[in-house]
């Protein structure tokens, strides 16, 4: 099993950061390739022609390892996810009639472009609401599956839910959109990094992922892949770098009308950012470095008690074969004060987020059973104060 990893980053000691979810921390490593970028670009001179492809290919290759993809042209490098959605949602042709498909509560850059979507062609947002107890995965999956029908144009998801860590079959409902010819989308940003994703068992028509989560990256950039559907689309906006021939700058004004193959004409503009890609490039090794069953292993191997005991003092949680072990959310009874107990963990040091009616914990490899005991302590004292 692998064993905690706290010396690869610079958390100080009594910090209990168990929230992944809304940001790693940086790695040492990936903190150094950021100021080797900085230092790059004081000397220009040292930035060659061919660097403007090199890094961004370099990371285009890790990450494919990272998703089982056999091409690494497939990918495309984004500022953020919703550039990823945007450009899906400018290469769909949707028809009055049709219908999008979302779950309840999805983050936002998964949302946004939907409800545009649905107000400018008259196409219905179709959101699958969560039953109203828990456990509720399981009937939670059925209805999202139940929800794609012939009129479905996109399916848009995710591995698990970014609020509470629910788990989507995602391998069944990417086969369900397909039955009805709809194109599968999938937000991977709260869960590739930190659990295995093959794409070839999923079959997604494109998967987006932000890098500063559980890819151990940088803010302001991501990868994406998007599949043959998108072969013949066109890019939110058009630069030297997405066309053939981009090589010999010399020669750029002789403007191409041919993309570069794959997903590249995806890529953002200036996509050759000599800090934020020598930064991905780091984290994404390092993130090969580990197998992603025992990144889940480990993080349920330090939380099996947390479970025991916030279950003694009332709170609800998923069951684990519907949770992720890296992220899941903890329903606190009725008689506590959400806030307040925010406030608790604060002081102690203890990091969470609250995402809805849950206390949602994401632990990682740097993370031990200190983190999670400072939590349990938490919520216990702040649950003999509710119930007073
Ligand atoms: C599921 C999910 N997707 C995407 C994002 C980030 O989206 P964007 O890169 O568009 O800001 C987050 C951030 O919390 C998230 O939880």
């Amino acid at each position: 099993m692998l064993t905690p990893q706290k010396h690869l980053f610079s958390l100080p000691d009594n910090l209990h950061y168990l929230n992944c979810a809304y940001m790693s921390p940086t790695p040492k490593r990936v903190a150094e390739a950021g100021v080797a970028g900085i230092a790059r670009k004081e000397l220009p001179s040292q930035i060659h022609s061919e660097d403007f492809f090199t890094d961004s290919n370099r990371a285009r290759e890790l990450f494919a390892r990272l998703v089982n993809l056999g091409d690494p042209q497939r990918i495309a490098i984004i500022p953020a996810v919703s550039y990823g959605m945007a450009v899906v949602a400018r290469n769909t042709r949707f028809e009055q009639g049709q219908n999008i498909v979302v779950t309840q509560n999805q983050f936002p850059s998964n949302v946004y472009a939907w409800r545009e979507a649905a107000r400018r062609y008259g196409v219905t947002l179709r959101t699958v609401k969560a039953p109203d107890s828990l456990p509720r995965g399981e009937e939670w999956n059925a209805r999202v599956i139940e929800a794609i029908d012939r009129n479905t144009i996109i399916v848009a998801s995710a591995p698990v839910h970014w609020t509470d860590g629910t788990r989507f079959d995602l391998e069944a409902i990417g086969a369900r959109a397909r039955d009805c010819d709809a194109a599968f989308i999938v937000d991977g940003t709260q869960a590739v990094g930190a659990m295995p994703f093959d794409l070839e068992k999923v079959k997604p028509d494109a998967l987006i992922c932000a890098a500063y989560k559980w890819l151990l990256g940088p803010y302001s950039i991501g990868v994406a892949y998007f599949g043959p559907r998108y072969d013949d689309g066109v890019p939110l906006e058009d630069d030297t770098f997405k066309r053939v021939g981009s090589e010999n700058f010399r020669e750029v004004m002789n403007y191409q009308d041919r993309y570069r193959p794959g997903a590249v004409r995806y890529d953002s503009g200036e996509r050759a950012n000599f800090i934020l890609t020598p930064m991905l490039i780091a984290a994404l090794e390092q993130v090969l470095r580990w197998d992603l069953d025992e990144v889940q292993t480990y993080c349920r191997s330090i939380t099996t008690e947390l479970f025991t005991e916030v279950a003694s003092v009332g709170f609800g949680f998923e069951d684990e074969a519907w949770r992720g072990a890296h992220l899941f959310g903890l329903h606190p009874p009725s008689h506590i004060d959400i806030e307040a107990v925010s406030a608790r963990l604060r002081e102690r040091s203890v990091f969470v987020s609250l995402r809805g009616a849950a206390i949602r914990v994401s632990p990682h490899l740097y993370n031990d059973t200190a983190d999670v005991t400072a939590l349990v302590e938490v919520l216990r004292a702040e649950s003999r104060v509710g119930s007073r």
